[in-house]
């Protein structure tokens, strides 16, 4: 008998989504395995967190299917959505903390949410979680007084404090200098192999996508131009995709350059009166 793969714990398909005159995801199709890491990258404003608040059930698809645990979460409403959330960390792209509570309000916050638990038991899940990211003693620091890479660790503790199955992660490691993302890196692999668990990371990191990717995607257009694994990344036959991964403009905005610099250079020419 051959082992089948497991079922996705996670499924967009023909998933379209519109801002009014503006098509973001035109037709995604999207299987998240559990157990491994997917990494989606894509160009600023491509739709990589559109696409992701789709899998919590922030956002629904004008058209297309959303599963989650094979169940269609696509027209879910609030209610209906709590345990399919409860089984799902997120870490959002601002880091979303509330200023105005503690870090262990607000590491505690999802507890709270789904009523997980005994307020007694909060205390220790919020220490444990802080633990993990290095953090634990801060509890009555307020947001405001910590580092951007603290705010995010913070972030991230809130996101597996209910021991979530699947973590997404939206641009964990923007705005952080280089030691600072590596850290956080290193959280997203750990936590993969500590509790085995499910983790799509959306990131224009490159260095980042390669470090705790098993497999990445690249979004661009509305639709998946590339569905790779890191090692295979630099062998990919697309102009777009090897664009993005070297971080090379295209001849076309570097046309538009040109135009700006000859506006800039014109003005400068301009007699003083
Ligand atoms: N709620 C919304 N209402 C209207 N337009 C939206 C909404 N959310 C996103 N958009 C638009 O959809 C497009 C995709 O946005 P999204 O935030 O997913 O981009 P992104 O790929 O995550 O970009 P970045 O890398 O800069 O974070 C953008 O043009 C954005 O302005
Ligand atoms: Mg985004």
């Amino acid at each position: 008998m051959t082992d089948r793969p497991a079922p996705p714990i996670i499924e967009l398909q023909e998933v379209w989504k519109s801002f009014g005159p503006l098509d973001v995801l035109r037709g995604v199709d999207l299987a998240i395995r559990p157990g491994a890491t997917t990494v989606i990258i894509g160009p600023s404003g491509c739709g990589k967190s559109v696409l992701l608040k789709h899998m919590v059930g922030l956002l629904h698809p004008d058209r297309g299917r959303v599963r989650f645990d094979g169940r269609d979460i696509a027209g879910l409403g609030e209610t209906a959505l709590r345990p399919v959330r409860r089984r799902i960390g997120f870490v959002f792209q601002s880091g979303g903390l509330f200023d105005s509570m503690t870090v262990q309000e607000n590491v505690c916050f999802p507890l709270a949410e789904h009523r997980h638990g005994s307020s007694d038991e909060w205390a220790d899940r919020c220490r444990e979680a802080l633990r993990v990211v290095g953090l634990d003693g801060l509890q009555t620091t307020m947001p405001g007084q910590l580092s951007g890479g603290q705010r995010k660790r913070v972030a991230l503790a809130r996101a597996i404090v209910t021991d979530p199955d699947v973590i997404l992660y939206d641009e964990p490691t923007t705005g952080l200098d280089p030691i600072r993302a590596d850290l956080i890196n290193e959280l997203i692999v750990r936590l993969k192999t500590r509790a085995r668990s499910t983790a799509v990371v959306v990131t224009h990191d490159m260095t980042s996508a390669r470090k705790v990717a098993d497999r990445i995607v690249m979004l661009y257009e509305g639709r998946f131009i590339a569905d790779t694994t890191p090692d295979a990344l630099d062998g990919i036959d697309d102009d777009q995709v090897r664009r993005f991964v070297q971080g090379q403009a295209a001849p076309e905005q570097l046309r538009d350059l040109q135009v700006v610099t000859r506006l800039t250079q014109g003005q400068s020419r301009t007699p003083t009166p």
